[in-house]
């Protein structure tokens, strides 16, 4: 029988104070976080140091006390185990070498190959297999490949994803050629994950509201319903959250339509509008507004609350809409749990 109640969430279980984890809990708004970063270096050498990176992991879950642990890595990993330039400047985010041409593309490995690369990313793993509480899950994790392409497309973040679009109108093909190339790394990858420990595995389409009609299908919803069957086929009865952020109307039959058994809502959606829609499906994740974590006060006690009975009648996971913000105040962590348990 499954004990853990993220797992009974995820198995469609409804439960009577959901289970709470938050994206980005291990991070900067922790100054035990920022201590252990500076011990190793920098944020990828943080990364790649599995008794660092594990030990970032358990930070959150020491200090409040979370349902579920999440793999401290980063969804840009796997472009550079695929053999693309990646570095972080500080104070502006991530910098790749950009993949626009067939030379450009011709110049990545196997996704096979992979694995030399992220050998560290499965000793974490490992590692907090034995290190966490019993009660606590282990979720691994990976980009969806069309968010992983808008960065190895552009080579960075962009707030409308343009160059990725580009590519699209210019050169389908070539398009369509990183994409499956990055979903089969992403199949390799998250199954090593959970052969070295990880009970359950997201994937984060941070970008998925920029894809519209037949390309969110085509790019969204196809890969990660892709990915979701090879992993299920190779690991039986393992879990996967989808986060096809700002989808929108979207997010209506994404469950069937992935073979998710979780999706995950940002915070544009309404949570009654959320229940009606997406959760008569299945579990759903979500769905608090990270400045929340900012301002804190009765608002955020209010709105805990609201949203937790607004999916008080099926399988519900919480957690804010979006990763929590650098400038977050923990003792507004603390308070979203307090006001979700004590309900
Ligand atoms: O949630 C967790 O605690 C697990 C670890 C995790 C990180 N990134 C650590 C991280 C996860 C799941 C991610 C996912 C990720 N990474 C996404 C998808 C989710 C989302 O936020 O939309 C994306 C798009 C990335 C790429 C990425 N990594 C960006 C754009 C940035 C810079 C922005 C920023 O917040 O600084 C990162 C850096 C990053 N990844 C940090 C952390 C804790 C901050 C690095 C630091 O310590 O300076």
């Amino acid at each position: 029988m499954t004990q853990k109640t993220l797992l009974r969430a995820l198995a469609g279980e409804r439960l009577p104070v959901p289970p709470i984890w938050m994206m980005r809990q291990a991070g900067r708004y922790l100054p035990e976080y920022r201590a252990t970063r500076a011990k190793a270096g920098d944020f990828l050498s943080l990364c790649y140091n599995p008794e660092l990176a594990a030990e970032v992991t358990l930070q959150p879950i020491r200090r409040f006390g979370f349902d579920a642990a999440i793999l401290f890595a980063d969804i840009l990993l796997v472009p550079q185990a695929l053999g693309a330039d990646l570095w972080f400047v500080t104070g502006e985010g991530p910098r790749l070498s950009t993949i626009t041409s067939e030379v450009d593309f011709s110049r990545l490995g196997p996704a096979a190959d992979i694995h030399e690369t992220l050998n560290p990313i499965y000793e974490t793993l490992r590692i907090l297999t034995g290190a966490l509480p019993r009660e606590t899950t282990l979720i691994g994790f990976a980009g969806a490949p069309w968010t992983v392409a808008t960065y190895m497309i552009a080579g960075r973040g962009t707030p409308d994803q343009a160059p990725a679009h580009a590519l699209i109108s210019e050169n389908r093909a070539l398009f369509e050629a990183l994409l499956d190339r990055i979903t089969e790394a992403t199949i390799e990858y998250l199954s090593a994950q959970v052969s070295a420990g990880a009970e359950v595995v997201k994937l984060f389409d941070s970008w998925a509201g920029s894809l519209q009609g037949a390309d969110f299908d085509a790019y969204a919803t196809a890969p990660t319903k892709r990915i979701i069957s090879e992993l299920k086929a190779r690991h039986p009865g393992l879990p996967v959250i989808a986060f096809p952020r700002e989808a929108g109307e979207k997010y209506i039959g994404f469950h069937q339509a992935s073979g998710a058994d979780c999706v995950a809502i940002d915070n544009s959606v309404d949570a009654d509008w959320a229940a009606a829609h997406v959760q008569i499906d299945g579990c759903v994740q979500g769905n608090l507004a990270p400045g929340h974590m900012v301002s804190g006060g009765q608002a955020l006690i209010d709105e805990t609350r609201r949203i937790k009975q607004a999916f008080a009648k099926g399988p519900h996971i919480f957690n804010l809409g979006h990763g929590i913000t650098p400038d977050a105040n923990p003792d507004n962590v603390q308070l979203m749990i307090d006001s979700l348990r004590s309900a």
